[in-house]
């Protein structure tokens, strides 16, 4: 089945399983996902139900749909991410984001776990995403373009959205919240890096270090969405402190930060203007 297709397919069985029309998309990163339990009355759609969805195969990483309101707003929630270094083809990767574009979402909110390049950052800190370096070759809108979600060569000045960005800060100001903000590199996995590449990501201006959220994102700013994305630093980048990095010890540290995370969270989708609904 063509593309196009089978994404309509997935969401058109998403819409009459679902009683809300979502704005707000949200993929969650690992261990983050718990924002999921905060929805009023979610309804859940395993990804495994979902013609043509592929399942999360990583720990931390639920494989579902949740569908409510958060905060007040109609979301939906893909709690746990399908990552490039799965074996999945990037298609698959962005499936979920196409899906949410057709279903109308045009707001979109990428979280991750990701290692901290810059040295005066500390694991449990948060890091707005600013802006991106895609270390990995392939790129989600490889192949034939989908014209009708966007142009073949779509501009990428801006994918962050400037004024939610603003809101963000905002809100963790209100909150007494130290929000950091930082370019994320976007590195293949699943081995973490060397400390040379660490050493590599900091001279070309990145701030954190992980292994996905850059394929979404690439594929919401073609569909001309607005974007957030917010790293949880769990861990410093090979080599800065003197330790192996472990799974197990990213999940500690990103449970840690957990109710911090998602009271962020709540307060910015609580506060996300919902007009115009696709202008950057
Ligand atoms: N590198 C890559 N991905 C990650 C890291 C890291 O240090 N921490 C969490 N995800």
């Amino acid at each position: 089945m063509e593309q196009l297709a089978q994404i309509n397919a997935a969401a058109t069985f998403i819409r009459k399983h679902i009683a809300i029309t979502p704005r707000i998309g949200l993929i969650l990163g690992s261990g983050l996902g718990a924002l999921g339990e905060q929805i009023e009355d979610p309804v859940r759609v395993p990804y495994t139900d979902i013609p043509h969805f592929k399942t999360a195969t990583v720990e931390g990483h639920a494989g579902q749909l949740l569908a409510g309101k958060l905060s007040g707003k109609p979301v939906l929630l893909f709690q746990g991410r399908l990552h490039y270094y799965e074996g999945y083809h990037m298609n698959d990767v962005v499936f979920p984001v196409r899906c949410m574009k057709v279903l109308g979402v045009n707001n979109l909110i990428v979280t991750n776990a990701a290692g901290g390049l810059d040295p005066a950052y500390r694991p449990g800190d948060l890091m707005l995403i600013k802006d991106h370096i895609k270390m990995v070759t392939d790129s989600p809108l490889r192949g034939p373009n989908l014209d009708t979600f966007g142009p073949r060569f779509n501009d990428m000045s801006a994918p962050y959205t400037r004024t939610i960005r603003t809101l963000a800060h905002k809100c963790a100001e209100d909150m007494n919240l130290s929000l950091k903000e930082g370019v994320y590199c976007y590195m293949p996995g699943p081995s973490y890096e060397t400390a040379s590449e660490i050493r590599m990501l900091r001279m070309l201006g990145g701030h954190a270090v992980g292994m996905s959220t850059v394929p979404e994102v690439i594929t919401a700013a073609h569909a001309g969405m607005r974007i957030m994305g917010l790293s949880c630093i769990t861990n410093m980048g090979t080599g800065i402190l003197d330790q192996p990095l472990s799974h197990e010890d990213i999940m500690t540290t990103s449970e840690q930060v957990r109710e911090t995370f998602i009271a962020l969270l709540k307060r910015i989708i609580d506060t996300w203007p919902m007009n115009p609904e696709s202008a950057q």
